[in-house]
């Protein structure tokens, strides 16, 4: 019986297709159709002049030979960079630069995780915040200026929305100032999910290995910003002081796990003290444990 069908072509055809087409329905018309697979985007704008500027810069340098724009549902990838792209997200790249290649880390959620000085920085030397950095510096982006007729002109042409005032507001403007403007804006249409670990009670160790531990750590993730040894660098507050988030008073172990687990954004309240912003967030990258160890080491170099 079951060899039978075998000798009757047409009907073996007409049952695989039919097979196929259950399969095809589920796969694929069944995602098209369902919510959870287009959520809505309720922030979605079409790029402003300057970050459009930004995106130009971005494919004439060809950031895109390095850096993908595509964040995978794999969990390896939503750990690193975050929550995974949507289609949706892509509404207004024309054409997408989901890239290929990640010689450099993906840039998808790349928006609103440093501050625009860290940028600035990091395009003039990369070499500075990322010892052995292979990626190519672009601080003479900063000669070029944006010209804002053409920026009209590209607005125009590809059916974007803009202002004359919006336009006006170019003049002075760099290509490195559009690329920064570009970079801030990527990903920030979906939301951050909210934080995996949380202060709880301090876990703080105090023996030499873990400050060790937390000196390495430091210094491959924070000195770019906060300087040689916690002393303050061009981008975040000397941490050996006795200032923290801008108020004059000793800070919590749990307070300075949070900071830097959460990282900070202009009003934020921590510990009754008001954040400037420009903190990143470390929960995601290094977790509960690296992050009590950076705890250690700070408090192994604040003023006594
Ligand atoms: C030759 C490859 C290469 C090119 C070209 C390149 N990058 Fe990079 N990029 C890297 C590497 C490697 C890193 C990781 C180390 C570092 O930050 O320097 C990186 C890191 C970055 C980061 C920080 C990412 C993070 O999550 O910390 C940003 C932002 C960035 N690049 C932007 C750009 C922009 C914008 C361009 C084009 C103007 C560009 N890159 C061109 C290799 C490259
Ligand atoms: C992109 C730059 C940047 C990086 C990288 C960075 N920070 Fe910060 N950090 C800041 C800024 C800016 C503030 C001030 C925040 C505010 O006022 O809202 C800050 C504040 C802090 C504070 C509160 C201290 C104070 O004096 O206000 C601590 C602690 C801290 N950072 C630790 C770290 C650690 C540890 C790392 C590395 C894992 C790190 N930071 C990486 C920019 C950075």
């Amino acid at each position: 019986m079951s060899g039978s069908i075998y000798k009757r072509p047409i009907f073996f055809i007409i049952v695989v297709t039919v097979v196929i087409l259950i399969g095809t329905t589920v796969m694929m018309v069944y995602p098209l159709f369902s919510s959870e697979m287009h959520p809505k985007m309720a922030n979605l704008k079409p790029y402003t002049a300057l970050q459009l500027a930004g995106r130009d810069v971005y494919i004439e340098n060809g950031c895109y030979y390095c850096h993908s724009q595509m964040i995978r549902p794999l969990k390896a990838d939503v750990m690193r960079y975050g929550e995974y792209s949507k289609a949706g997200e892509f509404t207004y790249d024309q054409p997408f630069l989901w890239g290929s290649k990640r010689k450099g880390p993906d840039l998808a959620r790349i928006g609103g995780k440093y501050n625009d000085k860290w940028h600035y920085e990091h395009l003039n030397n990369p070499r500075k915040l990322f010892q052995g950095s292979n990626m190519p510096a672009y601080g003479w982006l900063a000669k070029y200026p944006i010209d804002p007729q053409e920026m009209e002109a590209s607005m125009k042409a590809l059916g974007f929305p803009y202002t004359k005032d919006e336009i006006a507001a170019l003049a002075g403007k760099t290509k490195l100032d559009a690329l920064v403007a570009y970079l801030q804006n990527l990903g920030t249409v979906i939301p951050k999910a909210a934080k995996v670990s949380v202060a709880g009670k301090s876990e703080l160790v105090n023996d030499a290995a873990t400050i060790a531990d937390g000196k390495k750590l430091f210094e491959t993730n924070c000195v770019g910003c906060h300087g040689a040894d916690g002393k303050g660098g061009p981008a975040g507050p000397n941490l050996t002081d006795k200032v923290w988030l801008n108020v004059a008073k000793p800070v919590s172990d749990e307070t300075l796990f949070t900071i830097i687990s959460e990282g900070t954004k202009e009003g934020k309240v921590i510990d009754g003290r008001t954040a400037k912003g420009g903190m990143p967030e470390w929960d995601e990258l290094l977790g509960k444990k690296k992050i009590w160890s950076l705890v250690s080491y700070i408090r192994s170099i604040e003023a006594k």
